[in-house]
């Protein structure tokens, strides 16, 4: 049986750093320099071990086939839960100033958060999985899971390997920090908003969407009464 090794298939040269911080403006904002050089590392690692050419080529779904935006690309989503999750920090921050929070944790965690996508969307991995679960599982490894791998492989502290990790399914298995939290709750609002406005291909909605009923765009036909 073949064994199968996720390494680069491509160098990491600074033209795909640079792909990185164009799509993800926000790692700017990042006040520490190890972990704004770290996210920047991270994204362009994993783009490295797939076929994606940068993050906006990863198309915009919550996993593969579920939570598919009608437009729009990762990278919208990504910047997104940045958004989301620092106004949760700023909101509390304002009304408690008291509260303990590492503003840098959640943004650099919220970007970080899907990390592992290319990995878990990469077509030729996932041909492989589909053609015989049996032999390679089917992901081998979801992008929560091969996301936290990138996160210490990379050198970021492993407070962003615990949000890559924490963030989706795996995150109900154990007790997640508070920035995890934060960032967590600001990935699933953002994708139960996006259906809830009509964002989402009606089809591709799953279990994380239960109580949506999209509402249509004003661009598109309204639902037929029942
Ligand atoms: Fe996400």
């Amino acid at each position: 049986m073949p064994y199968h090794y996720a390494k680069h298939r491509r160098p990491i040269t600074d033209a795909l750093r640079q792909t990185v911080t164009e799509d993800l403006p926000e790692i700017a904002d990042i006040a520490d320099p190890d972990l704004r050089h770290g996210a920047v590392e991270a994204w362009a690692y994993a783009l490295a071990c797939s076929d994606f050419g940068r993050i906006t080529d990863i198309p915009p779904e919550g996993n593969p086939g579920l939570s598919v935006l009608k437009r729009g690309t990762q990278a919208d989503h990504l910047r997104g839960v940045a958004h989301l999750a620092l106004r949760f920090v700023e909101e509390f921050q304002q009304t408690n100033p008291e509260i303990v929070v590492d503003r840098d944790i959640v943004l650099t965690g919220a970007l970080c958060h899907d990390v592992g996508k290319p990995y878990e969307f990469d077509p030729s991995n996932m041909k492989r999985w589909k053609a015989d679960p049996s032999e390679t599982g089917h992901p081998t490894l979801r992008h929560s899971v091969f996301g936290a791998h990138v996160c210490l492989a990379v050198g970021l502290p492993e407070e962003i390997a615990h949000i890559a990790l924490g963030h989706s399914l795996e995150g109900q298995h154990i007790g997640v920090s508070t920035e995890c939290l934060i960032v967590r709750h600001a990935d699933h609002t953002w994708w139960q908003v996006a259906g809830g406005l009509g964002l989402l291909k009606p089809d591709s909605m799953g279990s994380a969407e239960r109580m949506v009923r999209a509402r249509p765009l004003s661009t598109e036909k309204p639902l037929a009464a029942e």
